[in-house]
C-alpha cells in the first residue's frame, strides 16, 4: 500500500507532544510491513510537514527541491508561494517532503495564537496536495492527524476534484486530542477557498458559529481513528466531546480507537543513549545509577527509602495538575522527591516552582523543553505522576512502564488502556489510578504507592511487570493496516 502522513509534527524535526513521537515511529513500522497483494512488496510511505524556522535543516540534510521552484496557492486573495525541501526521516530510508513558507512558518513556535493561523495551516494543507501532485504520487491513503490536516479530505473532494492523481485516494483521519479542533472566524472559509454553502448552522464546516476544521476532518474522512479504545468511547460522552459527541454520533460506525505504540529504539532502557547507566528486566540494578545521577542533577539528596516521583508534561488544564494545588503540603509531608519537567500554563508554572522554592530539599523543577532530560527523568524516577482529566493515551506512562517507574494515574483514556491499578488487581497490578477528579483521590493514590514502595519485593514485581509489556507499534500498526484497507474500500462503496 502507498501511505502518506500528513501532519504538523514529527520527531525529531519538530516536537511539541505525543503527536511528534507519534509520526516520528508509527510510519517506520508501516513501511517494514508488507501488505501488497502479493506480499511481497513493502509498503511505501512519505511524510509531509511544514518547515518551521526551528526545524534543523542542516542537522537532517533537508534540501531544496529545485527542480518545483516556487509553487503558488491561493489563500483567500492573496497568492502566497512555498517550495518543496526533502530529507530521510532519520535511520529510514523514509521520505519526508516539507512545505517551505517562510511567512508563514518562520514564528518562534510550530502553534501560535497570531490572527493568520488559520491560513497558516490552510497553506499547509493545501501545499501536502500540490506536494502529491508535483511528485505524481498517489497514495491510497493519506493518513491526516489532528485540526491542522482536517481539510485535506474537503480539499480532495472540492478544490482538487478534478484532479484524477486522486481518483482511488482516501483519507484516514486520526483524532489526537479532541481539545484542540482548529475553530475559526467565517472569513476563514474565504480563506480556505471553500464554498458558503457548506458553512451553515450545523452545516457540515460550521461547530458554534465557527468554521471547524476537525469537524470537516471527521465528516469527510472515509474513516476515522482516535489513540486509545477508551477515548474512543469517552469522545462520543458530552464529558469528554467538546462539543463534537454530536458530530461524533453521525460517523460513529466508522470510529476506530488504536493504542498509539512507542518507538522502542529511542525509549527502551536497554538501549537508551541518553541515560546515567543501560538496564533491563533481567537485570534492573543499573536503576539506581539512574536514580542517583538524576537526583545528582537536581541536587537532591539520594535515600533508597524515599521514592522519586517524576513529572514531565506539557502544563495544560487536561493534564490535571491543579488537583495538586490543593493537598500539596499534605504530599509533602510523605516520605516523597518530586522532579518535575514542563511548561505550559502560567498558574502551574508559578505552583512548580514555588514549591521548589518552599520544599528545597524535597523538589526540583525545570521549567522548559529538554529531551535528555526527559529520558534522565524516566530512567530516573521510582514514579510518574499523570493525573489526567482526559489522556487520550499518552506516552509517557507507556515509556514509564517499560523503565520500570511505576505510574500514578487518573484512570481516563489510554492511560485507564495500559494502566491496572495495584490495589484493584495484584496479580496483575502494573500502577496506581484513581477515578474522581479530586485532590483527595490523587493524594490517597500517591499515598498508597508510596506505602507500598516500602514493600521492596512486591515493588519490584510491580516494576517488572510494566517492564515486560510490548508497546512497539507491532501490533498497533496491523490495526491501522485495516483501518487503511477499509478506507479504501469505503472510497470504492461510495464511487459505486
Ligand atoms: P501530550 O501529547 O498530550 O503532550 P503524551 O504523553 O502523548 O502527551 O506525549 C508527551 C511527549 O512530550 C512525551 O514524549 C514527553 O516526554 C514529551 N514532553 C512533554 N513535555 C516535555 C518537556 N518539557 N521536555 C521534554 N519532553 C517533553
Ligand atoms: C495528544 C494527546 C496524547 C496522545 C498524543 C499522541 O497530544 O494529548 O494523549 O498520546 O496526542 O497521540
Amino acid at each position: 500500500m502507498k501511505i502518506c502522513f500528513a501532519a504538523s509534527e514529527c520527531f525529531p524535526f519538530v516536537k511539541t507532544g505525543g503527536l511528534g513521537d507519534v509520526v516520528g515511529s508509527l510510519p517506520k513500522e508501516i513501511s517494514r510491513m508488507r501488505t501488497g497483494d502479493k506480499k511481497k512488496d513493502k509498503n511505501e510511505v512519505k511524510i509531509i510537514l511544514p518547515l518551521y524556522k526551528g526545524i534543523k535543516a542542516l542537522e537532517y540534510n533537508i534540501v531544496f527541491m529545485e527542480e518545483f521552484g516556487d509553487i503558488p496557492v491561493a489563500i483567500g486573495d492573496k497568492e502566497i508561494t512555498f517550495r518543496i525541501f526533502t530529507a530521510k526521516l532519520p535511520d529510514t530510508d523514509i521520505d519526508v517532503y516539507f512545505a517551505d513558507c517562510p511567512v508563514y512558518f518562520h514564528r518562534e513556535m510550530p502553534y501560535t495564537d497570531d490572527p493568520d493561523e488559520d491560513e497558516r495551516f490552510i497553506l499547509f494543507q493545501k501545499a501536502v496536495i500540490e506536494i502529491l501532485q508535483r511528485l505524481k504520487w498517489a497514495p491510497d491513503v493519506i493518513h491526516c492527524n489532528d485540526w491542522q490536516t482536517g481539510l485535506i479530505p474537503v480539499f480532495l473532494n472540492t478544490i482538487y476534484k478534478w484532479d484524477k492523481l486522486f481518483e482511488n485516494t482516501s483519507v484516514l483521519f486520526s483524532v489526537h486530542n479532541i481539545g484542540y479542533q482548529g475553530r475559526f472566524s467565517e472569513k476563514s472559509v474565504s480563506n480556505a477557498g471553500l464554498s458558503y454553502n457548506d458553512y451553515y448552522n450545523g452545516g457540515p464546516l460550521e461547530l458554534n458559529n465557527s468554521f471547524c476544521f476537525m469537524k470537516a476532518g471527521i465528516l469527510y474522512s472515509e474513516i476515522i481513528s482516535t489513540v486509545s479504545r477508551t477515548y474512543a468511547k469517552e469522545i462520543r460522552t458530552a464529558e469528554y466531546g467538546a462539543g463534537m459527541e454530536a458530530v461524533l454520533q453521525i460517523r460513529k460506525d466508522d470510529i476506530y480507537g488504536v493504542l498509539n505504540g512507542i518507538d522502542t529504539n529511542i525509549w527502551n532502557p536497554k538501549k537508551d543513549k541518553f541515560i546515567a547507566s543501560n538496564y533491563s528486566v533481567k537485570d534492573t540494578k543499573n536503576k539506581i545509577i539512574c536514580k542517583k545521577e538524576l537526583l545528582k542533577e537536581a541536587e537532591l539528596e539520594y535515600d533508597e527509602n524515599i521514592p522519586v516521583i517524576g513529572i514531565i508534561s506539557r502544563f495544560a488544564g487536561q493534564k490535571g495538575f491543579e488537583l495538586l494545588f490543593p493537598v500539596i503540603n499534605e504530599i509533602m509531608h510523605l516520605p516523597v522527591q518530586l522532579i518535575v519537567l514542563g511548561s505550559g500554563d502560567k498558574k502551574s508554572e508559578k505552583f512548580f516552582e514555588k514549591i521548589a522554592f518552599s520544599f528545597p530539599h524535597k523538589v526540583n523543577t525545570y521549567i522548559g523543553y529538554s529531551n535528555k532530560l526527559a529520558h534522565y527523568i524516566t530512567a530516573g524516577s521510582d514514579m510518574f505522576l499523570m493525573p489526567s482529566i482526559y489522556e487520550p493515551c499518552g506516552l509517557n506512562q507507556m515509556y514509564s512502564l517499560n523503565y520500570g517507574t511505576v505510574p500514578v494515574v487518573r484512570n481516563t483514556g489510554g492511560l485507564a488502556d495500559t494502566v491496572i491499578d495495584f490495589h484493584k488487581d495484584e496479580l496483575n497490578g502494573n500502577g496506581f489510578s484513581f477515578e474522581e477528579q479530586t485532590p483527595a483521590a490523587l493524594y490517597h493514590t500517591i499515598s498508597r504507592a508510596v506505602n507500598v514502595f516500602g514493600d521492596k519485593k512486591t515493588w519490584k514485581k510491580i516494576m517488572k511487570r510494566g517492564m515486560k509489556i510490548d508497546f512497539s507499534w507491532k501490533h498497533s500498526a496491523k490495526e491501522y493496516i485495516e483501518l487503511y484497507k477499509k478506507a479504501v474500500d469505503k472510497k470504492n462503496e461510495i464511487l459505486i
